[in-house]
């Protein structure tokens, strides 16, 4: 027990940039505090003492402001960044290390029409391992999100998500789809191609710098088409002095 109580407050170190200790972890932290909840009321839900088991998530839902029900079933290193507004079903199955943010909902899609018939039926998500969700998304129905897959702040989700596919917007589409060796986890689900804003202010720059000597030298054999006798080689045109300056840069580092 007490492995997988280091364990979570590991899974919380390791992906919230912001944590500082394990002791401001296990204050302050209320993802910790309703996913302990959760462990001791779903024993009681799966041992018919279903009424102990929901007072438990009552009072843990009071406490932290996430609302887990007993029933769902949650995977190892589960996170719920901030917290407040999580609502996660009776039926959701989450993997493991699976990231929320606040505001969540793995939810039904029209829990209050034919109640009846909806009881004991599989009518919230699945998440498979390393799932991402932003902030305020709402993931609908007895969808599966596919392993490493990011759902985008405030999505709407109501259909399935293939893994390690960024899905954003509502209804959600899918924003860009990565390969699964480059899925690792980023806080805020930030893209993996270029975390830092200051490489990805130079990798911008690089390709504008590109699209100019493009167009130089574009302009350059147009020119020379309408000046007879101005062959290449006989001249080094503006956008060669353009590469060979950026070469002899990228060469002194
Ligand atoms: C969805 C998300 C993971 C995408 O991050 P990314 O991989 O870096 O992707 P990009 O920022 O390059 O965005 C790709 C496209 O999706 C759009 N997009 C990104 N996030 C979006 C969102 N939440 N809603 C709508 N569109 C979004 C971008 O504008 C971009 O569109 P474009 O290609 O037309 O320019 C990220 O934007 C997100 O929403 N993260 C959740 C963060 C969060 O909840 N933080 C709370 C911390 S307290």
């Amino acid at each position: 027990m007490f492995d997988r109580m280091k364990e979570d407050i590991q899974a919380i170190m390791a992906r919230d940039p912001a944590a500082k200790s394990s002791l401001e972890i296990l204050l302050c932290y209320p993802s910790l505090h309703a996913v302990w909840a959760h462990r001791l009321a779903s024993f009681f839900w799966h041992r018919r003492l279903k009424l102990v088991g929901r007072w438990i998530s009552q009072a843990a839902r009071w406490l932290t402001g996430i609302e887990i029900h007993p029933g769902a079933t949650l995977g190892r290193r589960f996170f719920i960044d901030h917290g407040m507004g999580v609502v996660i079903g009776e039926s959701a199955v989450v993997g493991d290390d699976v990231t929320l943010y606040h505001g969540v909902t793995l939810g039904g899609v029209a829990p209050s029409v034919d109640s009846d018939s909806q009881r004991g039926t599989k009518r919230h998500p699945t998440l498979l391992d390393g799932v991402i969700v932003g902030s305020g998304a709402q993931i609908l129905g007895p969808v599966t999100v596919g392993q490493c897959a990011r759902v985008g702040a405030n999505a709407v989700v109501v259909s399935d998500v293939e893994c390690d596919t960024t899905v954003v917007g509502i209804p959600a589409k899918v924003a860009r789809k990565e390969a699964r060796e480059q899925a690792q986890f980023m806080p805020y689900a930030q893209g993996a191609h270029i975390s830092d804003p200051v490489l990805r202010e130079l990798a911008a720059t690089r390709q504008a710098m590109l699209k100019l000597q493009q167009r130089v030298e574009s302009l350059e054999t147009e020119r020379q088409g309408g000046l007879p006798g101005d062959t290449q080689g006989e001249r080094l045109t503006l956008a060669e002095e353009v590469r060979s300056e950026d070469s002899q840069k990228a060469a002194n580092g």
